[in-house]
């Protein structure tokens, strides 16, 4: 089985996949550390030399090779993934995978995005928290129809890790 998490910037997927792969003894792939081993560049300098466009269709067919060859993974999908191409078609039509969106207040987001904001092309420019804000609450609205779509949602919002991960194994199994 795959198990595929879905979320927006900042909403703990890489965190709460590396802890459920441990616990299932799954491997665990980060779609953007997958991404940047192959292209042998940061997803940052994908963005800044070769394009949003370029990014996205390398997104699409590395999420395909992944699900079409591994078995046995906890996926953890970039903020954008689902939203682009057919991605979340693939997702939801592949038998062997599991979605599941972690789900995550503009609050939280906001909180934790505004530290980490350097590596994310997406946000990195944005300089007030007003406009931080607005721009979150914007893009979470239109996303939101994307990561729905998952078989699975978790909200995650002041959670202890432990807790959110026992849910996700409860809804799951
Ligand atoms: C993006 C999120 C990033 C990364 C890229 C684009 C997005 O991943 O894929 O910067 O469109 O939301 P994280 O969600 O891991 O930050």
């Amino acid at each position: 089985m795959i198990l595929v998490l879905i979320g927006y910037m900042a909403s703990g997927k890489s965190t709460i996949g590396r802890i459920l792969a441990k616990k299932l003894d799954y491997d665990f792939i980060d779609l953007d550390d997958f991404i940047e081993e192959k292209e042998k560049m940061a997803v940052s300098s994908v963005f800044k030399t070769k394009g949003e466009i370029y990014f996205r269709k390398i997104e699409s067919q590395y999420l395909k090779e992944i699900i079409s060859e591994k078995a046995n993974i906890v996926l953890s999908l970039g903020g954008g993934t689902p939203c682009y191409n057919s991605n979340m078609d693939v997702i939801l039509n592949a038998n062997n995978v599991k979605s599941v969106y972690l789900k995550a207040s503009i609050k939280t987001l906001i909180d934790r995005l505004k530290n980490e904001k350097s590596k994310r092309p997406l946000v990195a420019h944005i300089e007030t928290d007003e406009v931080l804000t607005e721009f979150i609450g914007k893009h979470l609205f239109e996303r939101g129809q994307y990561y729905n779509q998952a078989s699975k949602v978790v909200s995650t919002d002041d959670k202890a890790e432990t807790v959110i991960i026992d849910e996700l194994l409860f809804e799951l199994f």
